[in-house]
Formats: structure tokens, C-alpha cells, sequence
């Protein structure tokens, strides 16, 4: 994993990188697609992860006790933006089964690229929780902040933000809004096109994961 700059990761795993180039691929199906996007949701949580608190506890082995870390307890939220986050979800509760599951519901306008909120639905106490925002796809970065700022406006105070791909201008627009917020991108692309995607990318997410259009 680099450090881009404060709060803000890529990760430079060879494994992270494969998946992602078959993501790019327009010859890839919806149902590998779909498949991979799940597979770096793992990959990614797990990176994003690795500083959740530990304490010793006393168990006991075959041979004998001893003592040996065990996670103390911290209470997850795993938030995707609807709808492409979806498909990072299942990955990251595969490491974190206990986690809740909050909803936010973005679209962005095709002719402005404004973001939308049409639904917004969070685990209690989300004060308490260290929050999962799952979106592949970090373009203007308009979803990304309003869906942070909507976090925090319900009490959200410990937050991480899981894209597949970004953009620079994403990448600067949320890191500037919202600089307590960690980022974790799995491969910061060249810059966006007139229509707002990603260039090279992957085309639309959540087209691809949902098989429309
Ligand atoms: C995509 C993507 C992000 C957003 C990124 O969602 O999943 O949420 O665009 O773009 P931005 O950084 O410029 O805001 P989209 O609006 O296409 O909705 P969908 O997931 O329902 O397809
Ligand atoms: N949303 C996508 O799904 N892809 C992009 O390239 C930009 C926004």
C-alpha cells in the first residue's frame, strides 16, 4: 500500500491490481464482473482494516493457556453508495460478519454530473462505529462528499472510503472536503472525460455489476 498523502492510499497489491485489469476489460461479463468487484471489496477491507484495536485474551490450546490478540470489540458499519457499493459489500462482511449494513442512495444527473440523494438509511449508534463507505467508482468526487457529509450529518465521526477507481480530481475534491475521512483506492486513473467518467476506468460501474443498459 503507497501513501498518496495524509489519509489518502492506493494499494499497490498485485493482486488488487490483476483483478482490476480484468474489471477494465470490456469483454468482461456481468457475473465475473460482479464476482471481482466482490473479491477487491475483501481485498480492500482488509487493507483498510489493518489498524482496528486488538486486546490479549486468555485461551486456552491443546498444549496449554496463553494469552494471544483478539479484536476488542469495535462496532463496524459497512455503508455502500447505492448502487455500484453494493457489490463491494459481500467482500467486506465476509471479514467483518458482525458488521451492519447502512444504505445511501446517489445517482448523478448525465447531463450535470450533480450528485442526488434519493435514499439514506444508517445503523445506530453510528457514532459509535467505525464506518465502511463502499463505492467503486470515485469520479468528480460530488457522490463521495455529499454521502460523507450525509454520514456525518446523522453522527458518523469515524469514517473510511473504499474505491476501486478514482480519479485525481475525485480523489482532491473529497480529501479537501472531508481530510478526517481515509481513503483506500485500489488504482488512481489519469483524469476524467467531457461526460465526467473515468479515463481509463471501467465504464459504468453499476451498469456493469447490474448487467443494465
Ligand atoms: C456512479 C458511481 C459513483 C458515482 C461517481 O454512480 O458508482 O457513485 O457515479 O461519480 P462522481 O464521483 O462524479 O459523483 P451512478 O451515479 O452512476 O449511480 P449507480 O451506481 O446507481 O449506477
Ligand atoms: N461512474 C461510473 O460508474 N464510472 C465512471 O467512470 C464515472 C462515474
Amino acid at each position: 500500500m503507497k501513501k498518496i498523502h495524509e489519509n489518502v492510499y492506493e494499494l499497490t497489491h498485485p493482486l488488487v491490481q490483476h483483478k482490476i485489469t480484468i474489471l477494465r476489460n470490456r469483454h468482461t461479463g456481468t457475473n465475473e464482473f460482479r464476482k471481482i468487484v466482490e473479491e477487491l471489496g475483501m481485498l480492500m477491507g482488509y487493507e483498510a482494516l489493518s489498524d482496528l484495536p486488538m486486546q490479549e485474551i486468555e485461551v486456552e490450546t491443546p498444549i496449554e493457556s496463553c494469552k494471544s490478540p483478539a479484536l476488542s470489540g469495535r462496532k463496524l458499519a459497512v455503508v455502500p453508495i447505492l448502487r455500484a457499493g453494493l457489490g463491494m459489500v459481500p467482500g467486506v462482511l465476509a471479514l467483518t460478519p458482525s458488521a451492519k449494513v447502512g444504505h445511501i442512495g446517489m445517482y448523478r444527473d448525465e447531463e450535470t454530473h450533480e450528485p442526488h440523494e434519493y435514499f439514506c438509511k444508517l445503523p445506530s449508534p453510528i457514532e459509535e462505529r467505525l464506518i465502511l463507505v463502499t463505492d467503486p467508482m470515485l469520479a468528480t468526487g460530488g457522490s463521495a462528499v455529499d454521502a460523507v457529509s450525509q454520514i456525518k450529518k446523522h453522527g458518523g465521526k469515524h469514517i473510511k472510503f473504499l474505491a476501486i477507481i478514482a480519479a485525481p480530481e475525485g480523489v482532491k475534491k473529497l480529501h479537501e472536503a472531508h481530510p478526517d475521512v481515509e481513503i483506500y483506492i485500489g488504482h488512481i486513473d489519469r483524469g476524467l472525460n467531457e461526460r465526467a467518467y473515468i479515463c481509463p476506468g471501467l465504464g459504468d460501474a453499476g451498469d456493469r455489476i447490474f448487467g443494465t443498459k
